[in-house]
């Protein structure tokens, strides 16, 4: 369903101070199975959870698989398409725009460069593509993941950087007021499965090139893009590309 700037307000105010599930529940009541899940292979598994529950299996998720993912989060993905009997849309980037970027400048540009182009080209153009027939898509952000970047994230919003057929795409949050710990109670108590990179002192997950265990104590965000500035750390899929340079 479409939304103005007004119902956008009206929603945050009927949804500030009530849980994930309370926030999911709100988002398929007005969506319905046109509500996208992104899922990226880590504890945003909670929002499957969620939606699940609520809606069974009539729920439409996807995956951006940039050909970069740990085995383990493959592997991960699968488990979760098994263990709640739904179909995980799989959107691979455009073979010739990699295959160029790959030719001119390698596999590991992004050390050197910057890693926006890689991201833009294996993450940002397949979520545009993903998104131009949606109306509205849920996100596993959370506030407590960057202060630099996600501090003031709502849980619901009209899209600041991606829009669908129809003008702006209504983009929920339904974690963003959750913390880590929050999380990872949930999915400890409810058995969810869990990546398990996450045995290994992984605590946010991309790619296997840019992602890096973190020492206890560590921001979550330094095990992301380590070599580059923290307020460059998002990769287009929720700030426009230039944000943060
Ligand atoms: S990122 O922008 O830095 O890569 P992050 O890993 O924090 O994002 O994940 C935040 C949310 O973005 C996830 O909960 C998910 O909703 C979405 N997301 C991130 N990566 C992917 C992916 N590969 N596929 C689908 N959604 C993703
Ligand atoms: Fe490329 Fe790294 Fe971005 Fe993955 S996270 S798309 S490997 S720059």
């Amino acid at each position: 369903m479409k939304a103005t700037q007004g119902d956008i307000e009206r929603w945050q105010a009927e949804l500030a101070g009530k849980q994930p599930y309370h926030i999911m529940a709100h988002a398929l009541a007005h969506q319905g199975s046109e509500l996208l899940l992104s899922f990226s292979g880590a504890e945003d598994v909670l929002l499957i959870d969620l939606a699940w529950q609520i809606a069974g299996s009539d729920i439409s998720v996807f995956t951006l698989d940039t050909g970069r993912l740990h085995k383990e989060t493959y592997a991960f993905i699968e488990r979760v398409r098994d263990k709640y009997g739904i179909q995980i849309d799989v959107r691979s980037p455009d073979a010739d725009a990699v295959g160029a970027l790959v030719r001119q400048k390698g596999l590991f540009s992004f050390r050197t460069d910057g890693h926006k182009e890689c991201c833009g080209i294996r993450k940002v153009a397949p979520l545009r593509k993903a998104l131009a027939s949606a109306n509205a898509w849920a996100t596993g952000q959370r506030r407590d993941q960057s202060l630099d970047t996600r501090a003031d994230l709502p849980v619901v919003q009209l899209d600041p950087t991606f829009e669908g057929p129809n003008g702006p795409l209504v983009k929920y949050n339904p974690l963003a007021n959750w913390t880590s710990a929050e999380v990872w109670r949930y999915i400890r108590g409810a058995e969810l499965p869990y990546n398990a990179l996450h045995e290994h002192g992984y605590v946010s997950i991309g790619c296997e090139p840019c992602t890096r265990a973190v020492l206890p104590g560590q921001h979550e965000r330094e095990g992301r893009w380590w070599w580059e500035a923290s307020g460059s750390k998002e990769c287009g899929l929720h700030t426009s590309a230039n944000d943060g340079d």
